[in-house]
């Protein structure tokens, strides 16, 4: 597996493309793990490759609305006003899919993810390969998304042909999802464009409601456990911060602390205490950020347990929340127990 950067890096990931092979490359939100979208057998490599559960379905990358055509029975009109506004960004929607595209990346479904990413390396990746690049976040499932060249590295080795380095990930939490086939359109996955972003264009969207029935598998990626650390990890609420202080005066497990700077100047400091700084509390876009990369460091420091601060679930609060609920074991007041 080689890991390259630049033109060559580029050059190299269209031709293991071309050949069928997975090559992962960096994106604005978080690093894909590309495939050809439009073979079927290079799209059944992904799902070998992650362990993915083969009905949660992938996202096809475009580099040009052009793309966009040939992939899906229809464009709805408030889907064309999104495109005008946030593509090239965050934003993937689905819609009502073409034969052309194998259902081994819809997984059975009659729809289709679709994403326009904003990401020179990723953009000149599929305009070389000139088809649509099926990718999901290039990390084993249930693993916390990659936002670093060096995440990916240690969750693959041989299944890829190689990585793309294209530093850190700027956003740093994946694109929100919205299905374009419903009316109103149902946001699936919050991310980095938020339902307030979204209904300045298109007036009122829905939320789902993570639950899923098994009938209607709308979402299908919510069902699964994501985002795991390997330690018990659990959520802490803004009035518990004292009795947390109390908690960790005591004991001597190693603990990783994720929390908001002035969280973390009232938390004590001690030698068993590893602080992770989400940055200023009303900054949520920088913790964002961080969060993907703080869990993996607390899997390389084998720390016993993890306590993270709640957010408010107002804007990107929604999209941190999301994360953070799906990786989380417990409330800290039934951690203590
Ligand atoms: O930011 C992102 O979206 C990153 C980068 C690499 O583009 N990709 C990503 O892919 O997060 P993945 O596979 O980790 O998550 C895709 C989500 C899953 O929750 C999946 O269930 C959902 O999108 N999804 C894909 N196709 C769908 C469809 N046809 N209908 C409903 N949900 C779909
Ligand atoms: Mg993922």
């Amino acid at each position: 597996m080689w890991l390259l950067s630049d033109e060559e890096a580029i050059k190299e990931g269209i031709l293991a493309l071309k050949n069928g092979d997975l090559v992962a490359f960096p994106t604005e939100t978080v690093y894909g793990l590309g495939a050809n979208g439009l073979s079927d057998e290079a799209c059944q490599k992904i799902y070998r490759a992650k362990g993915r559960p083969s009905d949660n379905p992938l996202i096809l990358h475009i580099s040009s609305l052009a793309m966009l055509e040939p992939l899906v029975k229809e464009i709805p009109l408030k889907a064309r006003a999104l495109a005008e506004a946030f593509w090239p960004g965050a934003l993937t929607m689905v819609f009502l899919k073409e034969s052309c595209v194998p259902s081994v990346v819809s997984g059975g479904l009659d729809t289709v993810a679709i994403r326009y990413p904003k990401n020179d390396i990723a953009l000149k990746l599929i305009e070389g390969c000139q088809f649509p690049l099926a990718a999901p976040s290039a990390n084993k499932s249930g693993k916390p998304s990659p936002t670093k060249a060096s995440h990916v590295q240690d969750d693959f080795s041989s299944e890829l042909a190689g990585i793309i380095d294209g530093g850190q990930a700027e956003v740093g939490v994946e694109s929100t999802v919205i299905d374009m086939t419903a009316n109103p359109p149902i946001i699936l996955r919050p991310g980095g464009i938020t339902k307030a972003m979204i209904e300045q264009v298109i007036g009122e969207v829905a939320m789902h409601s993570g639950q899923v029935s098994d009938t209607t598998p709308k979402a299908p990626g919510m069902k699964y456990r994501h985002y795991a650390p390997d330690m018990p990890a659990f959520l802490v609420d803004k009035k518990d911060l004292i009795e947390l202080s109390k908690t960790l005066l005591q004991g001597d497990e190693q603990i990783g602390l994720i929390f908001s700077e002035e969280a973390l100047n009232v938390l004590p400091n001690k030698e068993n205490l590893t602080k992770f700084s989400l940055g200023k509390k009303e900054r949520v876009e920088e913790a964002l950020y961080r969060l993907f990369d703080y869990l993996r460091e607390a899997n390389k420091k084998g720390l016993d347990r993890l306590y993270i601060e709640r957010y408010e679930r107002i804007g990107l609060g929604e999209s941190l929340m999301n994360r953070i609920e799906k990786l989380v074991s417990g409330q800290f007041d039934e951690g203590k127990k």
